[in-house]
């Protein structure tokens, strides 16, 4: 009977051939080395989802999917290896012959023997439906089932690569990788966008009872700190990791909780230093994932940001641009476009003025240098100028986007740290930093970049939460 569990059972296993335990094993094979196969091979089994079914008289295709390339595998079967539960989204076992393939499209097919469905999918219910673009805005309301489409799949690929790009342009050069830790008591940039952590027992019981810690204690919004002391043993050093700040914003290009690159280098003198790193690792990175993955990242080139292709072809050609603060403003002040923010000497740039100054200098990216001391945060090296008195700061803006990366030399002279501090009345808590200065102090200087906004650039993806694995809602509590 049908209704029984044996007989789903029967109902789901559509094959013609022997029971499990008497077949010869096949080799297990990803869909990605399956296309890449440039020989036919007699028994393989090809695990994964179902893209596409097409019934017809005399043969039955799939096409079949498991993250592991954009690209799905042409399955060719017996239509009467077609059941009921064979339908888009479910999940299979396939076994056959890896053949080469009659059509133009694809080089090699799997000539199906048996198909087991392992997983039935309701595809009345299931969000996706057969070969219809989903737009981003619409699959982002489905954060656990989103990765199964093919934008969300290419773009969670995309980051999985541009991750170990980043490892390796470090590790090649030199640069020791550090865990910096998540849990700590400093606030590095000072900007108060703190979440503070406790434990759940604290917050049931009264506030006088103490910190688990002793000390109240934060998510952290940059490693930059840690990194600094890390320097100071091992020249060259770099983090990425999670980093959390509580700017409610819903803005696109700002998340609570995002993953930030940083590199911190002893020794370094000049800001030019710097920027040679940061463009340095931008180009080195983005090329390699275009090489790595270019079917997945012409997806996005095609169907999301059509232009975006020639301009960062272009990009990678060309040096980046160098502007001061001063500079900037004034390109502001004579700009005939009027803004909501009016540019003045010692505010700091809004989105509205990073956009115009990206544009101005020909919609390449921007590094603007010398920022107004007041703006900055404490660790900014002085530059000891003025009137307009400013610290060796560096943003570097890019197209759509605004900033990519922040960076600075540090204040690695003891009395202007211990005088900034002591003004700001942190010299306490900021003991272990001034002890970096006061054994074996170096000038020395990082940067962060943040890893969504650097993914948005290069695909040219509007949102952030279009580059992220689990989008949140302000409404929900899922994931
Ligand atoms: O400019 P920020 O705040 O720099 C620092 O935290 C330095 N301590 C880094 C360093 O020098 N080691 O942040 C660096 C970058 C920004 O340029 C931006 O790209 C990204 O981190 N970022 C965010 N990305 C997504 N959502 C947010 N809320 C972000 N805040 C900063
Ligand atoms: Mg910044």
């Amino acid at each position: 009977m049908l209704g029984t569990r044996g007989g789903w059972r029967a109902l789901r296993y559509c094959s013609s051939s022997l029971p499990r335990e008497q077949r010869v094993p096949a080799a297990r094979l990803r869909v990605r080395e399956a296309l890449g196969s440039r020989e036919a091979a007699d028994k393989v089994k090809v695990q994964g989802w179902v893209r596409s079914v097409r019934s017809q008289k005399e043969v039955l295709f799939l096409h079949i999917n498991d993250g592991s390339s954009l690209e799905s595998l042409q399955v060719v079967a017996d239509p009467s290896l077609e059941c009921r539960d064979l339908t888009f989204g479910s999940a299979v076992e396939v076994q056959g012959k890896l053949v080469k393939s009659p059509h133009k499209m694809q080089d090699v097919e799997l000539q199906a023997e048996a198909i087991h469905v392992v997983g039935p999918c309701d595809t009345l219910s299931f969000p996706f439906k057969i070969k219809e673009r989903h737009p981003l805005e619409y699959v982002r309301q489905f954060p656990h089932l989103r990765c199964r489409s093919n934008a969300l799949g290419a773009l969670l690929r995309i980051r999985s690569e541009a991750t170990a790009a980043i490892h390796s342009f470090f590790q090649d050069n030199g640069y020791v990788h550090i865990h910096t830790p998540i849990i700590t008591s400093n606030d590095c940039e000072g900007a108060g966008e703190l979440f503070q952590i406790g434990t759940s027992q604290e917050a049931k019981e009264s506030a006088e009872k103490k910190h688990f810690f002793n000390v109240p204690t934060f998510l952290t919004v940059s490693g930059q700190l840690h990194l600094e002391a890390m320097a100071g043993a091992f020249t060259r050093v770099f983090t990425f990791g999670p980093t959390f700040r509580a700017e409610n914003s819903q803005s696109r290009r700002h998340l609570a909780e995002f993953y930030m690159v940083e590199a911190e280098l002893s020794f370094t003198e000049s800001l030019q230093d710097i920027m040679q790193v940061m463009e340095h690792l931008f180009k080195t990175a983005t090329s390699t994932v275009f090489s790595k993955c270019p079917r997945d990242v012409e997806l996005f080139h095609k169907y999301v940001a059509p232009a975006q292709k020639g301009r960062l072809e272009q990009m990678l050609k060309n040096k980046f641009v160098i502007i001061s603060y001063n500079e900037a403003v004034e390109i502001l002040k004579q700009a005939s476009q009027t803004f909501n923010f009016k540019p003045e000497w010692g505010c700091d740039l809004q989105t509205e003025h990073e956009k115009y100054l990206v544009k101005h200098c020909g919609d390449v990216p921007v590094f603007v240098i010398n920022y107004p001391y007041d703006l900055k945060p404490f660790y900014m090296r002085d530059n000891e100028d003025g009137p307009q008195h400013t610290v060796a700061a560096v943003d570097l803006l890019v197209p759509g986007i605004g900033e990519l990366c922040g960076g600075s030399l540090r204040e690695e002279r003891l009395p202007f740290l211990e005088s900034r501090l002591q003004r700001l009345g942190l010299t306490d808590a900021y003991q272990w930093y001034l002890d970096l200065r006061k054994f074996g102090s170096v000038p020395h200087g990082g940067f962060g970049m943040g890893f969504e906004r650097y993914l948005q650039y290069i695909l040219g993806v509007d949102n952030i939460k279009d580059v992220i694995p689990f989008p949140r809602f302000p409404h929900s509590c899922l994931l």
